[in-house]
């Protein structure tokens, strides 16, 4: 099995079949900044493979499947599938391109339960015209390809949910189409139907059929042919332990992945948030003893905001767990915890408030959209007393 390079592209001329995509940028305007959900994302896909996206919530991978799909446009970029641009075609071709070339798995199945199995697998066709008696012959055909042969005639909620997704599966192959894309099939799924959708993903790859799974099930991952992580680069100037930074430069950018959490140790860092218009709103000034940056590694997500050095700044590293273990250690009291180096002094805020407890907090912060860096500085001294920082409130749950 091989890890597909993300970052690199053969041109997609050298690509005969299978899906190209390339530079591909999805961006969404949430409350006034922009999220990019891809991020310059380039991969290729042989035809006639599984390849699976791994990648933690948030990482773009429904996103990348509905640009597949052809029901989410892109920002840049672009997607060659069997040889067809998608971001070229015609309105009608797109149309024609989106019933026949690709079939869809969803997570929840998305069956019409007053139908039974083998209407909703005749659904497509009939919607595309095929007449009645061949489109339910048809389903029949797939339904026995995917082992519901003889559950035909029962409606969704007489089947279980394995059951469902192979019906599921087997509508979305009506139009044989040469691409499967399918999100998350086994999410929903006990361990002895994953393993059975998973057995039949694996008999469906046959005749030239390029089959797409996103997936954070392992199981996946030894019958895909190759593998596309979708967390991009983390980011790699700093390395966990002290480093410096001069008074303007940047620590992370919003919109990256990091594993560091950071503690400063000297100087001022200023917690800034890019507007979707290309402005900046200034969140936080951090200074010597707090943190910041622990929000996105802890959770999987992209960094809500962007660290700059606004003086000369010496900052620890930490790598998420590390921090984690900082922020848990019992009895410190109010001693710095030595500074030999090997064990840095906790940060004040921390003996405020746990991990745990701002897990907790957090749950609420991301219905609510609360800004990380705000968070982070909501939890400082110096907000508590009042500081603009405690006052800005728009950004949520990454940082
Ligand atoms: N319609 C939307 N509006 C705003 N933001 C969106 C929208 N759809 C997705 N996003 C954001 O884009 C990013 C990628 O989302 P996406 O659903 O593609 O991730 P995912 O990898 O499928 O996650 P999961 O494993 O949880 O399904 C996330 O930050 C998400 O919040
Ligand atoms: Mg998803």
């Amino acid at each position: 099995m091989t890890v597909i390079d993300r970052a690199k592209t053969p041109a997609a001329e050298e690509t005969a079949g299978g899906i190209v995509v390339e530079d591909l940028v999805v961006e969404f305007v949430t409350d006034g900044y922009r999220i990019r959900a891809l991020d310059a994302l380039s991969f290729v896909a042989p035809p006639g493979q599984i390849v699976a996206l791994l990648g933690p919530s948030g990482s773009g991978k429904t996103t990348l499947l509905s640009c597949l799909a052809g029901i989410l446009t892109p920002a840049s970029g672009r997607i060659v599938v069997n040889g067809r641009t998608i971001g070229s075609l015609s309105a009608a071709a797109m149309s024609e391109y989106r019933r026949t070339q690709v079939g869809i798995v969803f997570q929840a199945f998305n069956l019409i339960p007053s139908l039974s199995a083998r209407e909703n697998v005749a659904a497509p066709l009939l919607a595309a015209g095929t007449r009645s008696r061949t489109a339910l012959h048809r389903a029949d055909e797939l339904l026995a390809i995917v082992g519901m042969g003889e559950r035909a005639h029962h409606k969704p909620g007489q089947l279980s949910g394995g059951q469902q997704q192979r019906v599921a599966i087997a509508r979305a192959l009506a139009h044989d189409p040469p691409v499967l894309l399918a999100d998350e099939p086994t999410a929903n799924l006990d361990y002895v139907q994953a393993e059975a959708i998973v057995a039949l993903l694996r008999d469906l790859r046959s005749q030239g059929r390029t089959i797409l799974i996103s997936t954070h099930d392992q199981r996946i991952v030894p019958i895909a042919d190759a593998v596309v992580q979708m967390v991009p680069e983390l980011e790699g100037k700093t390395g966990a332990g002290r480093v410096e930074y001069v008074a303007g430069e940047s620590i992370f950018e919003q919109g990256t992945r990091g594993t560091l959490a950071y503690v400063i140790e000297d100087g001022q860092v200023d917690i800034i948030r890019i507007l979707a218009d290309g402005g900046q709103k200034h969140l936080a000034t951090l200074g010597p003893r707090q943190y910041f940056g622990e929000l996105a590694p802890l959770i999987g997500f992209p960094r809500s905001a962007s660290a700059r050095a606004k003086t000369n700044v010496v900052l620890r590293g930490y790598p998420i767990q590390e921090f984690r273990a900082l922020m848990l250690r019992p009895g410190d009291g109010d001693t710095d915890g030595g500074k030999t180096g090997e064990k840095p002094a906790k940060p004040a805020a921390a003996r405020r408030r746990t991990p745990a407890e701002r897990a907790a907090k957090k749950k609420s912060a991301s219905v609510r959209r609360v800004p990380a860096a705000s968070r982070t500085a909501a939890r400082t001294p110096a907000a508590k007393k009042g500081s603009p920082a405690k006052r800005s409130s728009t950004t949520r749950k990454r940082s």
